[in-house]
């Protein structure tokens, strides 16, 4: 079963013009600029301190913008709260999970159907939930905190689906698990963006995420420097130089 993620009409789900942001005394993204359209997958590469994680906490309004705007549907996200922003659809799956360790996999995905408008179809949504991922069912009950690396990722990504959001943003999912739960994660991130979601996600691992996504962007000490289609990235000797050793 599936519940078709909600579509917008017409030009990009996300937007972010210019955007320039940091932390005291410190800045880590440089101008940034770059869409994602209703339905597409989109990755932002880059190494370790390129200013990925920077990048998704300033659309989940978690870090200020110095310059710039960011837009969701076209609308400005300058005076939304970070509280609010799952509200519009955007639902964050943080870098490192962020499980309740102590609750169970089931009471894990509740707290992600919290918001008044996704209570209603809590049990819905729990359904589809389990039929992407039939293994946290089998786990259901499970304290989240045993799970393994890989299904305690597949967890986070099922809490955030709870939502119901229309933009799914993903903080290195593949980061510390072994090379063959990668693939089935990123497996995973595919068949989410076959059911119709949105999805923006930021990456080390770059030849295995250009394998998933439709664009990417590169991410370089907190400037955009390339973007395209992902073969062409994938296919371009800048990256293969620099980031996939060929
Ligand atoms: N809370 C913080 N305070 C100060 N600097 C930070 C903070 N978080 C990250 N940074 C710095 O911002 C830069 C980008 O970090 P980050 O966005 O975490 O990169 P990435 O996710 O690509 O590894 C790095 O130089 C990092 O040291
Ligand atoms: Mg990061």
């Amino acid at each position: 079963m599936s519940i078709p993620a909600p579509k917008s009409s017409g030009g990009a789900m996300l937007r972010l013009e210019g955007v320039s942001a940091g932390y005291a005394g410190f800045q880590a993204l440089f101008n940034v600029s770059l869409e994602v359209r209703p339905g597409e997958s989109v990755a932002v590469i880059g190494p370790n301190g390129a200013g990925k994680t920077t990048l998704l906490r300033t659309v989940s309004k978690l870090i200020e913008l110095s310059a710039g705007e960011i837009l969701m549907e076209g609308r400005s996200l300058h005076a939304v709260p970070a509280h609010e922003v799952i509200a519009l659809g955007i639902a964050q799956v943080p870098e490192g999970r962020r499980l309740f360790a102590r609750l169970s996999v089931e009471e894990n995905l509740k707290m992600g159907a919290f918001l008044p408008a996704a209570r209603p179809r809590y049990t819905e949504r729990l359904k589809f939930v389990y039929s992407l991922f039939p293994r946290l069912q089998e786990r259901s009950s499970q304290i989240a905190g045993t799970l393994s690396g890989g299904e305690q990722q597949m967890c986070a990504i099922g809490r955030a689906l709870m939502s119901g959001p229309k933009l799914l943003l993903l903080d290195e999912p593949s980061a510390g698990l072994a090379p063959v739960v990668v693939q089935s994660i990123f497996a995973l991130v595919k068949r989410i963006c076959a059911e119709g979601y949105t999805v923006l996600i930021v990456e080390q691992n770059i030849r295995q995420v250009l394998k998933v996504v439709d664009r990417a962007y590169l991410l370089e000490t907190g400037r955009i420097k390339m973007d395209g289609p992902s073969a062409e990235l994938l296919a371009s000797d800048e990256i293969r130089k620099a980031y996939l050793g060929i």
